[in-house]
């Protein structure tokens, strides 16, 4: 971590990183790797890390030696740790009767280690305990701060004064949120940097680690068919939708700082919008890829409140059961105006998508849960069938849609006519679904990226400039509706959100899909 003693007398990290990276997967049992999981008593940790890294281990994934500590204040003893952690591990990937074994083998590589965030004295002492298991060669750690953001700057500067690796990697897996504006993202980000080189900093936005966003550059570069079409000449306009069908319940007290545009527009939806709309990279590596998501985020115009329609749920009651409002949650300021919901409209000023109406929609307590990414092709110039659609053109267009979650399917809305002597057209779906199409589950996102980061691969981790560019859209319109008090139109909890956001896309000739 540290950058003077990062490597013990070898290279340093920077110049070196991927000659060791690479002598690594080649000679995987050389090194030993610790993941420490700091915060690994609460939510994210439980829910998602752990079994993450169990479904790794019983992929056989993870390298031959490696060992999982869990860090935190609580009290804990090993066994107590994993009593805690085997309620969140399945055996999910397959059903092989061999699932107990696996669990028991992974549990026994799992420890904890209890300490304060900002004491040195007590990452040393963690660092002696990971030592006792590193058996190979090159020790190798990878830090995943699981903990709330104001803690993570104590918890970088004493792991990297204590606990750093001496002869091997030290990387460090950043959660978000990763600040609330420009200003305080760069200062996370210098503060960061004092103790740590950006390419040990692994920031994650667990929406890259998800198939369909990860197939999006698949479906693109490598489909004739749909990357000629992928520009303003072509596209009407690309709907980008968050839905949950739940609410903010149990972590009030984090979003109520946040908001939805923070929560999930900032990051997951531009993160999409970014890699759905990027020139072609110079190839696949991870900088020529970071480099086109930046070109494309600086060319978008910062978002206006023109632009703009933000909600909250309130109370409802459905079927006799009473849904709260958002602000009947006890750890949300009485009065609060952070939205829970938001559509937008947002415009790329370059030669590719000039005019195209980017719109997103994220919302929490609405009717459903799911996200996706529409694309509305244009009318079919002069079209011959233009009579048999009636006064409805807009519904003779194309879509392409590409769901990301749940039920994940790609598929492409076309007109053909329907079979029998007359002349009847007809909307069907070319589709690619996905459980009907593979028969193996799809790994969770953190799967994918715990191991990215363990493999060094950072192409699904946000660059500090890609933050900087993300940030630089919203700031100024977070600044002003908040500065102005702009009041979130209220909309039922269970519903489709504020009509408001139809009028948004009226205004630039969209119907939501
Ligand atoms: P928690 O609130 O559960 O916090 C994790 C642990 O940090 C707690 O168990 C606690 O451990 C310690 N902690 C909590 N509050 C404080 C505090 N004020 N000061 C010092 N230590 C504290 O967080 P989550 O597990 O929900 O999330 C972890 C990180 O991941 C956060 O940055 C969050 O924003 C992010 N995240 C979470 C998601 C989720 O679904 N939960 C989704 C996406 C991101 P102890 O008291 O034992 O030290
Ligand atoms: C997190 C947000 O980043 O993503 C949560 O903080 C949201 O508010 C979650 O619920 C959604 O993730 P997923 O993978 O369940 O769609």
């Amino acid at each position: 971590l540290s950058k003077k003693h990062e490597n013990g007398g070898l290279p340093t990290v920077r110049s070196d990183e991927s000659k060791l990276s690479a002598a690594i997967s080649i000679s995987r049992e050389a090194a030993t790797v610790s993941i420490t999981v700091v915060g690994a008593s609460g939510d994210l940790a439980r829910k998602k890390i752990f079994p993450a890294l169990f479904a790794l281990f019983y992929e056989d994934c993870l390298p031959e030696h490696f060992t999982i500590f869990g860090y935190a204040r609580s009290k804990m003893t090993d066994a107590e740790l994993r009593t805690l952690v085997s309620k969140t591990l399945t055996c999910r990937i397959d059903k092989r009767e061999n699932c107990n074994d696996k669990m028991e083998e992974f549990l026994k590589r799992c420890f904890y280690h209890s300490g304060q965030y900002d004491s040195e004295e007590n990452f040393s002492d963690l660092d002696k305990k990971l030592k006792e298991h590193e058996v190979a060669k090159i020790s190798n750690r990878l830090f995943y701060l699981s903990i709330p953001p104001n803690i993570f700057i104590d918890v970088v500067k004493c792991a990297s004064r204590s606990a750093s690796s001496s002869n091997g990697w030290t990387r460090v897996i950043v959660e978000k949120p990763f600040g609330r504006d420009s200003e305080s993202s760069a200062a996370l980000t210098r503060n960061l940097k004092q103790y740590l080189d950006e390419d040990q900093i692994f920031r994650i936005d667990h929406y890259l680690g998800k198939e369909l966003v990860e197939n999006l550059s698949v479906l693109r570069f490598s489909n004739l068919v749909f990357e000629p079409l992928w520009s303003r000449q072509y596209i009407r306009n690309v709907q980008l939708i968050f839905s949950e069908d739940f609410g903010t319940e149990g972590r009030g007290g984090y979003f109520d700082h946040y908001g939805v545009i923070r929560d999930i527009m900032q990051n997951h939806l531009l993160q999409i919008l970014a890699l759905f709309s990027m020139e072609t990279p110079v190839s696949l590596d991870a900088e020529d890829i970071r480099n086109e998501k930046v070109k494309v985020l600086r060319s978008m115009r910062p978002l206006q409140l023109e632009n703009i329609v933000v909600g909250q749920y309130k109370s409802h009651t459905k079927g006799g059961v009473a849904y709260p409002a958002y602000v009947d949650d006890k750890t949300v300021a009485k009065g609060s105006l952070t939205p829970t919901f938001a559509a937008a409209a947002l415009f790329i000023d370059n030669a590719r998508w000039d005019g195209v109406p980017f719109l997103m929609k994220a919302g929490k307590a609405l009717h459903t849960r799911g996200t996706e990414i529409r694309v509305q092709f244009r009318h079919v110039p002069g079209n011959l069938y233009k009579r048999n659609f009636g006064t409805d053109l807009d519904r003779s267009t194309n879509e392409l849609v590409i769901r990301v979650q749940p039920d994940e399917a790609i598929y492409l809305k076309i007109n053909n006519k329907i079979p029998g002597l007359g002349m009847r057209l007809d909307r069907s779906n070319l589709h690619l679904h996905y459980a009907a199409r593979y028969s193996k589950e799809i790994p969770d996102a953190y799967e994918r990226l715990l191991l990215d980061a363990i493999e060094g691969e950072r192409r699904l981790f946000i660059r500090s400039d890609e933050l900087d560019a993300a940030w630089v859209l919203f700031t100024p319109l977070l600044r002003e509706l908040e500065d102005k008090k702009i009041a979130p139109e209220l909309y039922p909890y269970g519903s489709r959100g504020p009509v408001g956001a139809h009028y948004l896309a009226a205004k630039y000739n969209v119907r939501w899909g």
